[in-house]
């Protein structure tokens, strides 16, 4: 059985190493955290492996992950790279969305790669039960992709390949959808706020439309989701939700204007007129009164 090594055995890399560890895919070896209380529980966790004092004093490994916070991948690799000058075979990757490989050139002449699950470690005893299913972002060495697309399909994860120089773009794709959807949600709130509507009525009135349009979202896609007044080309409750909104919270008014831009683009490629997308552009585009 191939052997892993993780640095950084935090909520994904206790996860992943326990996951691993019960498949029968790797044995979890040693574990390094900046502090040992921590590299024990993680140990204790995983159900295998040692926890170690220091990088340097880890035992060879054939895969090693490094999955401590992004901000210390780097230096992590730095005082990694010693130990794994001149051995070939050795894979070493990271899990970040937000960073390519090229974060592990100094391990070289390992196979590199970064490997980005589209799921949420919050609370690892839940996500050993619910990554399976989850996507895997791999980028990276061709070598290293084939073994970690292996790895991470025997734990029951689908996996896609990205190019290392639109690594961000996949990112961006990934924060968009989840954290600006979230951001999406608080200026609903701030709008039914100004209505009247306390918080727990208004995300009870909004859990079933806003599930409902998310599943429209999967199945149908967004252009043929989008429903209300932009995508009827209707200027005159635009114009009056934008005043009124306006009337209350500047900001608010500004965030309804910026995305009913991006409204209007989508219907355009659905049932909206050019004349009435023009019209709606200039309406949205008006400098704030
Ligand atoms: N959490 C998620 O949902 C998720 C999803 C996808 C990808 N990721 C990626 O997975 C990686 C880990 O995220 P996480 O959420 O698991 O973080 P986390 O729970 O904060 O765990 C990080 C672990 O790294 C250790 N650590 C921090 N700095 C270190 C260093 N310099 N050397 C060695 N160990 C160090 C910490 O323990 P000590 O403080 O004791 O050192 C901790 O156990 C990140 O690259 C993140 O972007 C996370």
């Amino acid at each position: 059985m191939k052997t892993l090594n993780i640095i950084g055995a935090g909520r994904l890399g206790k996860t992943l190493g326990r996951l691993w560890q019960e498949a029968g895919l790797f044995r979890a070896q040693s574990i390094y955290n900046r502090n040992l209380d921590s590299a024990i529980a993680a140990v204790e966790f995983i159900g295998a492996g040692q926890a170690s004092c220091t990088i340097e004093s880890m035992a060879d490994a054939d895969y090693w992950l490094i999955s401590c916070i992004d901000s210390e991948i780097a230096a992590a690799a730095e005082r990694l790279a010693d130990k794994l000058a001149q051995r070939e075979g050795i894979i070493a990757f990271h899990c970040s969305g937000a960073l390519s490989s090229q974060v592990l050139e100094v391990l070289r002449p390992a196979s590199i790669a970064s490997a980005h699950p589209v799921h949420s470690f919050a609370e690892p005893l839940r996500s050993l039960s619910t990554l399976s299913g989850s996507s895997v972002a791999l980028e990276g060495d061709s070598f290293a992709i084939a073994a970690l697309d292996s790895a991470f399909r025997a734990i029951g994860c689908e996996t896609l390949t990205i190019e290392s120089q639109r690594k961000s773009l996949y990112h961006a794709g990934s924060v968009i959808a989840s954290n600006y959807l979230t951001a999406l949600m608080d200026l609903s709130l701030r709008s039914f706020a100004a209505a009247g509507i306390d918080r727990h009525s208004a995300l009870k009135l909004l859990e079933p439309i806003v599930l409902q349009t998310a599943q429209n979202n999967m199945t149908l896609g967004p252009e043929k989701s989008l429903t209300g007044p932009i995508a009827r080309g209707d200027l005159e409750t635009v114009a009056t939700q934008a005043e009124s909104l306006a009337s209350v919270d500047s900001q608010l008014a500004h965030h309804y204007r910026q995305l009913g831009l991006a409204c209007v683009e989508l219907a355009r490629r659905g049932q909206l007129s050019d004349e009435s997308a023009a019209r709606l552009i200039e309406l949205l585009s008006e400098p704030m009164r």
